[in-house]
């Protein structure tokens, strides 16, 4: 049967002896400027590391953004220097979740935190304490903002998962649990979204040079009595094939690619960001 939508909808094609630009793809919006103006969007944990960078790069775009973390003064900070508006949250606290704003076009689920101990060790509230903030804590802000989304017929969010929710390490059970729960509340978030054009996507990197990752290298050093450099080299960058730490800036980068015009096939994807780990 032929198509009632007519010859316009299909996208112009090129040809062999001719640039695209010639041909009418000049005419996609190619990201760059403010192409996110009059979207508002929500980082969890925008007060450091990849959440502060991810807020950065949504401001710069045009984006309102709602800072959230529970570090007050530096939350304020980020707020202040984006244009953006700061809630002072601790996202382990239900109640204080469900009260941020549910008008939102832009969620980026970032904040997390660690804690190493073996298994048969590992302390039930520090387990409880990350599945709150890192999955309970999304779930909760993607049950209250996707009306939003769907009511506007947009909307984008970013899990930033890590190569901890493709692969497990010992020690971190909480957080290799968390970081896996999310994988799925991302992929189950996309099928959903997906008739209303929203897209949810994980970016999962490897090690990123936050205060997250330099206070562990800082740590190991003290009880293993060796050079940060050797840690850094010998644990931390061993299963690497590009041996350095991921700038946080990159995962923003990623963050906004996913969240600007030429990504919205692209859901329920998991992103490595992790110097090739995940390639062994
Ligand atoms: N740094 C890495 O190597 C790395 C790698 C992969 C994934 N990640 C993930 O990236 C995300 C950001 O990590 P980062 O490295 O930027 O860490 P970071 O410590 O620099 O920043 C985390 C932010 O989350 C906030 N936060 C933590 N618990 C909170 C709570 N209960 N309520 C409100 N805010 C809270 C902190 O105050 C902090 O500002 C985390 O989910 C982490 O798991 C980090």
């Amino acid at each position: 049967m032929e198509s009632t939508r007519g010859p316009q909808a299909r996208p112009p094609q090129p040809t062999a002896d001719a640039p695209a630009a010639e041909q009418g793809h000049a005419a996609l919006p190619l990201p760059g400027g403010r192409f996110l103006a009059g979207r508002t969007a929500l980082v969890t944990g925008a007060a450091s590391g990849i959440g502060r960078s991810c807020a950065y790069a949504l401001a710069a775009a045009g984006a309102h953004v709602h800072v959230v973390d529970r570090a007050a003064d530096e939350a304020k900070a980020v707020a202040e220097e984006t244009g953006g508006t700061v809630h002072a949250v601790d996202l382990a606290d239900p109640e204080a979740v469900d009260a941020l704003p549910a008008e939102i076009d832009i969620v980026v689920n970032n904040a997390g935190f660690q804690h190493i101990a073996p298994l048969h060790e590992f302390p039930p509230e520090r387990f409880t304490a990350i599945q709150r903030v890192m999955v309970e804590a999304p779930f909760r802000i993607l049950r209250r903002t996707l009306p939003h989304m769907y009511d506007r017929g947009w909307g984008r969010i970013v899990n930033i998962s890590s190569v901890h929710g493709l692969r497990a390490s010992p020690f971190k059970s909480a957080y290799v649990t968390a970081k896996h729960a999310l994988e799925g509340l991302s992929k189950v978030t996309a099928l959903e979204g997906a008739l209303h054009g929203v897209t949810s996507n994980c970016l999962c990197p490897g090690y990123v040079r936050t205060p997250l990752v330099t206070e562990q290298i800082a740590a190991q050093s003290r009880a293993h009595g060796i050079p940060e450099a050797q840690v850094l080299d010998e644990v931390l960058l061993a299963t690497s094939a590009v041996k350095r730490l991921v700038e946080p800036e990159e995962v923003a980068g990623a963050a906004l690619w996913l969240c600007g015009p030429l990504s919205a096939s692209v859901t329920g994807m998991s992103l490595p960001m992790d110097g090739g780990w995940t390639a062994r």
